[in-house]
């Protein structure tokens, strides 16, 4: 009788449906969406994200260029490699084969970067694979992923002035975040930062009219604004407007994202409306941290850059984290690289730029293992996938970067990580100012 139970018990792990569709991410755009279920009745949905100031190593994302449909941005082709290519590949095997079900999908595609099936094709059904083995285990993702360990509320990173390529103006800087790290737990962390939010909205009307608080992408306000200190005095005043303490109570992060504002055939940046020759650059990252309560600096330097990246990080590492993301794409073999030249201290972990969860998870255990602080992030095209909040709390690696408290592709998983919080209740912990080198000033 106890082999019968234990066989059928094996046997409803296996995947008996595995289906892939079109739909809509937050820029209206079609993305992913894949479907998988196991004999037992768990089910997986996933939708996949997409970038804007893409980097050059990222995995590739397969789109139909078909001119006469969605401007060519459809993915029916994806769709199409799902049902007709991976499906009858993985149906049958069992769901908690993650690594096993991934390795197939990378060996069917053949290519380096995915580039065959597509990264956001493999990355929607591996997603779905992840779910599906916890849903039919009767798990919440995030203890699936990490067991009865994971409980390390991660430290948001809230982009709530936007930049860049992610916005209609004119700042270089990419995003301007803030870090409610000094606040007890995270309910308390998001609560501050949502006061912060409303405040800077206030005063941005004050100061440059209503048209200053219409948002980004990733939520931020995107206001006229000419240079990087204007956005970061604005934050400070939000912050203390809202009865916190810069640096002590909320702290403040940048991804500049430079590989938008570098000049190729000069070698420089432009930046702020001047050009900066590499080292000026860094010398000034280095003003703005001794201005401004400043505790990470994600893709300072264009993607290639390794070495302005370890110089900065020589610099400042021990005490501000420096954020590879365009530098490392999720990359096992770009991270070891860094480590190697000491490039930078953090690495942010995007699964769309690799692909699947193993290699996803490989990529974290190892930045764990060489002391580089992962940061777990959206894309500034979303979803209502919520998945990353589970991956931050179940890998216990205590950072997520997910934008500003609005939108709700983006408060999908701080609401989601508000439920967790539930569910791990005392057992819970705040990563907080923790997670960086030295506490901020
Ligand atoms: P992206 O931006 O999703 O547009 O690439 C996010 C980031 O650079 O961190
Ligand atoms: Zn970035």
């Amino acid at each position: 009788m106890r082999d019968l139970v234990d066989f059928l018990l094996e046997e409803s792990y296996k995947i008996c449906h595995v289906k892939g569709r079109q739909v809509l991410d937050s820029r209206g755009k079609p993305t992913v969406e894949a479907e998988v279920a196991t004999i037992g009745g768990g089910v997986g949905i996933s939708q996949v994200p997409a970038g804007a100031s893409k980097g050059r190593y990222e995995a590739w994302e397969l789109r139909d260029k078909d001119p006469k449909k969605f401007k060519g941005y459809g993915v029916l082709k994806a769709v199409e490699n799902i049902n007709n290519v991976i499906a009858k590949e993985i149906v049958g095997l069992d769901s908690r084969r993650q690594k096993l079900i991934d390795r197939k999908m990378i060996e069917l595609d053949g290519t380096p970067n995915k580039a065959k099936l597509g990264a956001n094709t493999i990355l929607a059904v591996s997603m779905s694979v992840l779910k599906a083995a916890a849903d039919t285990y009767g798990l919440p993702l995030f203890r699936y992923i990490g067991g009865y360990n994971a409980r390390v509320l991660p430290t948001p990173f809230m982009n709530i002035i936007n930049g860049g390529k992610h916005a209609g103006n004119e700042l270089s800087i990419q995003e301007f975040m803030i870090i409610p790290g000094g606040l007890e737990s995270f309910n308390e962390a998001l609560r501050a930062a949502c006061e912060v939010y409303y405040e800077l909205r206030e005063i941005l009307k004050e100061k440059y009219g209503l048209i200053a608080v219409n948002v980004g992408d990733e939520g931020g306000f995107a206001p006229p604004m000419k240079n990087s200190r204007e956005a970061l005095n604005a934050l400070v005043k939000a912050i203390k407007r809202a009865g916190y303490v810069e640096g002590q109570d909320i702290a403040l992060a940048l991804d500049a994202a430079a590989t938008s504002f570098y000049v190729s055939d000069k070698g420089k940046y432009f930046i702020d409306g001047k050009h900066f020759e590499p080292y000026e650059l860094l010398d000034y990252y280095i003003e703005l941290i001794n201005e401004y309560p400043i505790v990470s600096i994600e893709d300072p330097f264009y993607e290639e850059d390794f070495e302005m990246f370890s110089q900065l990080t020589s610099k400042v590492g021990n005490e501000v984290l420096i954020v590879g993301d365009d530098l490392f794409a999720t990359n096992m073999n770009r991270l070891k690289k860094g480590v190697r030249e000491k490039a930078a201290n953090a690495i942010l972990i995007k699964m769309n730029q690799i692909g699947t969860i193993s290699e996803t998870l490989e990529v974290i255990n190892y930045a764990l293992k060489v002391n580089y602080q992962p940061i777990i992030s959206h894309r500034s095209g979303e979803t209502e996938d919520y998945m990353i909040a589970d991956l931050a709390v179940g890998t216990n690696v205590g950072a997520i970067k997910t934008g500003a408290p609005a939108r709700s592709e983006r408060t999908v998983k701080y609401n989601r990580l508000l439920r967790i919080s539930e569910i791990l209740f005392e057992e819970a912990e705040y990563a907080g100012f923790k997670i960086f080198p030295s506490k901020p000033k």
